[in-house]
């Protein structure tokens, strides 16, 4: 059965710090921030966004009235999730009008979350031909002010409809992963902040990558010239390359331009977003999609999926045909372009604002901010309480 991606989407808050501007501030070479890491913008969440708030957002841009009646499971991937017990999929799906008889879950692996939802998914409309399954990737990055990672955070949320038949991309059914306990990221349940030891962290992706393509290679029997592009998770723009280089380092260099070509365009939102942890490989791969030329139907797209702790897999799409057409670049761009740049101050404010962690009630209400369709408006009795407009 052809099962796949039939529709994305994405959404991230209307406000971004510049990061030649914050390198300044913390005494850094701008270039570190822009070529070294390669991010140039970085988008911040309001207390009015959440993980919820912002999955709700992306789902809403892309769902129509025939996804609303056919969406039976709703998976949630996120790590920045904002309850112990209710999945941010019960929210998405009421605010998103799906209808009742759904289930809905959240799934957690560090940044993997959402490849889980997409396996989960092929599974289930595998067993169910007519069902439609929405998965989500939604998360705010921190790691706090002057801090090594500070320059990798960001806010996000990827939706996907997948379905049989797909327009846009089939999804392989062969894949491989891999899972070792390391201790590279995490975020104590105590903790607003993510920990991470970065040079290590950087290393396990890379021996992940490089473990899983090897076993893909060997259960496949493809090999890198059997893919048109690659897109990888994106902690920060510049960890695509260095994946590339890693896949390519015994090939000739016409194997890496090749993908180098594309890499430019599957990074293309990425470096003004930053890192938005499950949503990030799937956002390259928008971007890709929305930023390169047409590719041919049933070119072969590799995906990287990371998800530090750590479970990684590589896995592939084709290409369906005129896939362009279901596409939203124009919007996707206005999500980017419309956005309003926070001074420096105003960022470390709005990073370091918090919800009341002691039960107490709050009504949030900051005229400065472009809510989009969705938000949290506050939290009474310790209810969160969202609001589609
Ligand atoms: N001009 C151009 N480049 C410069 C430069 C300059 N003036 N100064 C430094 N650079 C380059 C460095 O050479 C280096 O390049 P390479 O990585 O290619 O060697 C790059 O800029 C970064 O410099 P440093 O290594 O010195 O930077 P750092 O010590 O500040 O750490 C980091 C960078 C490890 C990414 C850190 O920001 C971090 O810990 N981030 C969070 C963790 C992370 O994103 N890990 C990624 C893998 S884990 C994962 O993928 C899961 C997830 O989502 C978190």
């Amino acid at each position: 059965m052809d099962i796949g991606i039939d529709k994305i989407g994405f959404y991230t808050p209307n406000v971004y710090v510049d990061m030649e501007k914050l390198a300044e501030v913390r005494g850094v070479d701008p270039a570190k921030y822009t070529i070294g890491i390669g991010q140039e913008k970085m988008s911040i969440a309001p207390l009015h966004h959440d993980s919820v708030s912002l999955a709700a957002n992306a789902a809403l841009s892309i769902l129509d009235d025939e996804d609303r009646e056919k969406i039976d499971f709703v998976l949630f991937g996120s790590e920045s999730g904002v309850d112990h017990s209710k999945s941010g999929a019960v929210w998405v799906h009421n605010l998103a009008g799906i209808q009742q008889n759904a289930r809905c879950v959240e799934l957690k692996q560090a940044c993997y979350g959402a490849t889980a939802g997409i396996k989960m998914a092929m599974g289930h409309i595998a067993l169910n031909p007519d069902s439609k399954v929405l998965v989500l990737g939604a998360d705010i990055a921190k790691y706090g002010l002057n801090t090594g990672g500070e320059p990798t955070q960001g806010a996000g949320a990827v939706a996907m409809v997948l379905s049989q038949n797909p327009r846009i991309l089939s999804l392989d059914n062969d894949s491989a992963s891999m899972t070792k306990d390391i201790s590279d990221f995490w975020r104590p349940l105590y903790s607003d902040y993510a920990f991470v030891d970065g040079k290590f962290s950087n290393e396990a992706y890379l021996g992940f990558l490089k473990e899983v393509f090897d076993n893909y290679k060997e259960k496949t029997g493809r090999n890198l010239s059997d893919f048109e592009a690659m897109c990888f998770h994106l902690p920060y723009t510049k960890m695509g390359k260095k994946a590339i280089l890693a896949l390519t380092e015994d090939l000739d260099e016409s194997e890496t331009k090749r993908l180098m070509d594309s890499y430019h365009d599957s990074i293309y939102y990425n470096k003004q977003v930053g890192n938005v942890y499950t949503g990030s490989l799937y956002l390259s791969l928008l971007s890709l999609l929305e930023q390169a030329p047409e590719f041919k139907a049933g070119s072969r797209i590799g995906l990287f999926s990371y998800g530090s702790g750590a479970v990684g897999e590589f896995f592939s799409g084709i290409v369906k045909p005129d896939y362009k057409k279901y596409l939203n670049k124009d919007a996707h761009e206005s999500v980017l372009d419309d956005r309003r740049e926070l001074s420096i101050e105003e960022y470390e404010a709005t990073l370091e604002k918090a919800l009341p962690k002691d039960g107490s009630d709050i009504a949030i209400d900051d005229e400065q901010v472009n809510l989009g369709k969705a938000y949290l408006s506050g939290i009474k009795e310790n209810v969160r309480l969202y609001s589609v407009k």
